[in-house]
């Protein structure tokens, strides 16, 4: 598949230029009609109904689970449904039974998702050990290892950081943690479906996964990878319908994972959806995604590192899919406006939710910066007009 042909699939690209694609994404056509079909002619809830259409969802259902599985090459059975990354995470956080004194090494590079859930374990008596990225944002594989003791039981890095986009080392991370009794939970809300993600290289506990932003899936999806041949012992965040084998007056027996954290009428349309998205993303390639996403990442960063009185942040060496910025003497909030009103171009600004990372990378006090992100979908002619605004802006405020 072309990149013309994805934008057919998503009719508002013919509307914006959407530069967003680290918040969301827009559905293909192909995913809106498979969630359809399901509305349209089996819309009944699954695991439950002995009837034949409730049976067909379940089985759409458990099809989803085995398609979004091959695309991460892992077994259906490690996959978790969950709403988002954030939830994803926070399974983790709260599903694990810590002690007073045990150690957390997390990076301030994170979202506040894969951070705040930590620290708010502080009151439990655990030690949330941050270590620092480089001037590019980069985790330096050696400072993990140096961190690591006999009470560390956990390490948790993001893939791609969202703020900025530098790209972290989970592989090399993965390798120091290989002998070690520690728990490895990988966020990939930032990579999903931008860079091929092999579980079974990847060799993590855990790993979040939002399905709507570089899966293309629909909003309200994600899942949680659990590594059925990892040590930790996760109790589930939700108990009630499904989560069982056998209840009585007094007590209840938990079902198998991935059921017993799936507790209660599940976002069935949406999951449907996010199985037939994998596909959808498989099915443009994953080394094309790759190879078009590195190529616009490098000619944004360069082309707006040109403009007077611009900043980019990071390395181009090292960035992927994300290029944020700031121009001199204007708010981000203010410059994606600006950009919107005149030119329909959408970015994020602010933030990012991300405090600490923009904090290191010394944009806090500007307010944050302007994030371009980009998928398959965007062309050439969009990263254009971005750079060309820009500039013209620029003047603008210099003058
Ligand atoms: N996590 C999303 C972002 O970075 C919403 O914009």
């Amino acid at each position: 598949m072309k990149t013309t042909d994805v934008r057919r699939d998503m009719p508002l690209l013919d509307k914006v230029i959407y530069l967003d694609a680290a918040s969301t994404t827009p559905t293909p056509k192909p995913v809106i009609e498979s969630m359809n079909n399901y509305f349209y002619n089996y819309n009944a809830n699954t695991g439950r109904g002995a009837y034949r259409m409730a049976i067909r969802a379940t089985q759409e259902l458990e099809l989803a689970r085995k398609k979004i599985a091959k695309f991460v090459n892992s077994d259906p059975q490690e996959i978790i449904f969950t709403k988002n990354a954030t939830e994803s995470i926070n399974i983790v956080v709260r599903g694990i039974k810590w002690n007073k004194g045990d150690k957390i090494i997390v990076s301030n590079m994170e979202h506040h998702s894969n951070l705040v859930p930590w620290l708010n374990l502080q009151d439990q008596g655990v030690e949330i050990k941050i270590i620092k990225a480089d001037e590019n944002g980069v985790i330096d594989p050696g400072e993990v290892e140096k961190t690591l003791d006999d009470h560390t039981r956990l390490v948790t890095i993001t893939h791609i950081n969202n703020s900025i986009g530098s790209v972290q080392p989970v592989n090399e991370i993965s390798k120091i943690l290989e002998d070690q009794n520690v728990f490895y939970l990988v966020d990939a809300a930032q990579s999903a479906g931008h860079i091929n993600i092999d579980l079974k290289k990847l060799k993590a506990d855990f790993v979040a996964f939002p399905g709507h932003k570089g899966l293309l899936g629909p909003v309200g999806t994600g899942f949680l990878y659990y590594a059925r041949d990892s040590y930790a012992e996760l109790n589930p965040l939700n108990l009630g319908g499904s989560t069982v084998e056998n209840v009585t007056q007094k007590n209840f027996e938990l079902t198998e994972s991935p059921a017993c954290f799936e507790a209660g009428t599940q976002n069935i349309a949406g999951y449907i959806g996010l199985g037939s998205a994998t596909n959808y993303v498989g099915r443009i390639g994953m080394s094309k995604i790759e190879r078009h996403s590195k190529k616009m990442t490098k000619i944004m960063y360069q082309e707006i590192q040109d403009i007077e009185n611009a900043h980019v942040y990071g390395s181009p060496e090292n960035i992927y899919g994300i290029v944020s910025f700031n121009i001199d003497n204007i708010n981000p909030h203010d410059l994606a406006k600006i950009l919107d009103e005149i030119k329909f171009i959408c970015v994020r600004s602010g933030f990012h939710c991300a405090m600490p990372s923009l904090r290191h990378m010394g944009a806090y006090q500007l307010g944050g910066t302007v994030r371009a992100s980009i998928h398959y979908y965007n062309t050439r002619e969009e990263i254009e007009i971005l750079c060309e605004t820009l500039q013209d802006v620029s003047k603008l405020i210099e003058t």
